[in-house]
């Protein structure tokens, strides 16, 4: 018997336990950096207004050369799903998998069947020609993907663009990557509706502020702002939106990429150690997923010894042997994988 896995079940829970070392929500530790803090407690003074989109409305549109009119701020990438459920009326909506579970419990929170198309390991998760069925007029992908980490061609995606078909792309660690190499984020040219959503939540330590965005056609841009509710985006979130649209923060943003490349190089050095874990794939992101027989019982060890990582069976298409393992310092990598090495109990070769 198969049971169905919990949808609901995300990285937060498994971090409210105080004193763990956090491999299992993959925000950027360090964060918000004081510049940023020092920015968004300026804005308290003013907290007494409805908050004013205009000026983060614009900075965000500029920053991916889109017009204002094809942007909608969001209360994080979150919201933005359960927008794209209330608003879309899909005949054959398909979600690629392993992915971030959201987008799926969304569609069925509003009552759509959802089809799942599973990307496998001995694939490497890569997209595969035919993957998603020509029927889908609704498709929802990650890039980067979470938690497989893999970054798929821009122009694979592209090709799964076509006439009738709104195609999702979340793009919410797609500032991890560096140089955003396959980012259809500013690109208007496609056919059929290319939607893409973005986070500010995980690169800047914004998850308790809630901030993210869409990035679609008019059009459809005006039916999503048309479900929010009123004022959906605080003041201190927009003053967030704005100034992480600035130069100088994409510059410290584009840094933290290229950290976290290197930090992800050391960490999997260290797992290729191992000689029971694996991993698929070429990872691109803030984390590594692994796949390691006997991963809850080595998951409740390295809690016992201060680790939390994220457990795997609760995204479709893995299962109990798989563990979704946050990039960190190198120092935090060792003392984890030393961790590792007990929990598991075999020895690196
Ligand atoms: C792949 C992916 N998309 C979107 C989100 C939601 O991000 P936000 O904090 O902007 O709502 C998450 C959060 O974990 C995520 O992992």
């Amino acid at each position: 018997m198969t049971t169905e896995p919990d949808l609901r079940h995300h990285g937060d829970a498994e971090v409210r336990t105080a004193g763990l070392v956090d491999l299992a929500v993959n925000v950027r530790t360090g964060t918000p950096p004081d510049w940023l803090r020092e920015h968004l407690a300026a804005t308290l003074g003013t907290l007494a207004a409805y908050p004013d989109q205009r000026s983060a409305h614009a900075a965000v549109a500029a920053r991916h050369g889109r017009p204002e009119e094809e942007l909608l701020l969001t209360s994080g990438a979150a919201e933005a799903f359960v927008l794209l459920a209330r608003v879309l009326k899909p005949r054959h909506a398909v979600v690629v998998h392993p992915q971030f579970t959201e987008p799926e419990a969304a569609l069925r929170g509003t009552g759509h069947a959802v089809h799942r198309v599973l990307l496998s390991p001995e694939d490497g998760f890569r997209l595969t020609p035919g993957a998603v069925p020509a029927e889908a007029d609704l498709v929802v992908i990650g890039n980067p993907t979470n938690p497989t980490s893999v970054l798929h061609p821009a122009a694979g995606l592209a090709a799964l663009a076509r006439p009738g078909r709104t195609l999702v792309i979340d793009e919410a660690f797609m500032d991890t990557v560096p140089g955003e190499t396959e980012s259809l984020a500013s690109v208007r040219d496609l056919p059929g509706r290319v939607v893409v959503l973005r986070s500010l939540t995980k690169t800047w330590g914004l998850a308790g502020l809630r901030i993210g965005y869409v990035l679609g056609p008019a059009e459809l841009i005006a039916e999503l702002s048309a479900a929010q509710p009123l004022w959906p985006v605080s003041t201190p979130a927009l003053a967030a939106a704005e100034v992480c649209s600035s130069p100088a923060a994409l510059a410290e943003a584009e840094q933290a990429a290229r950290t976290t490349a290197e930090q992800r190089a050391h960490l999997l050095k260290g797992l290729a150690a191992f000689p029971d874990v694996r991993v698929y794939g070429e990872p691109a992101a803030s984390f590594v997923l692994v796949e390691l027989p006997g991963a809850t019982a080595v998951r409740e060890r390295l809690r016992a010894a201060g680790f939390a990582v994220r457990r795997g069976d609760t995204f479709p298409g893995l299962g109990p042997d798989w563990l979704r393992i946050a990039v960190r310092d190198a120092g935090t990598t060792d003392r984890f994988l030393a961790a590792l090495a007990s929990a598991a109990e075999v020895m690196p070769a």
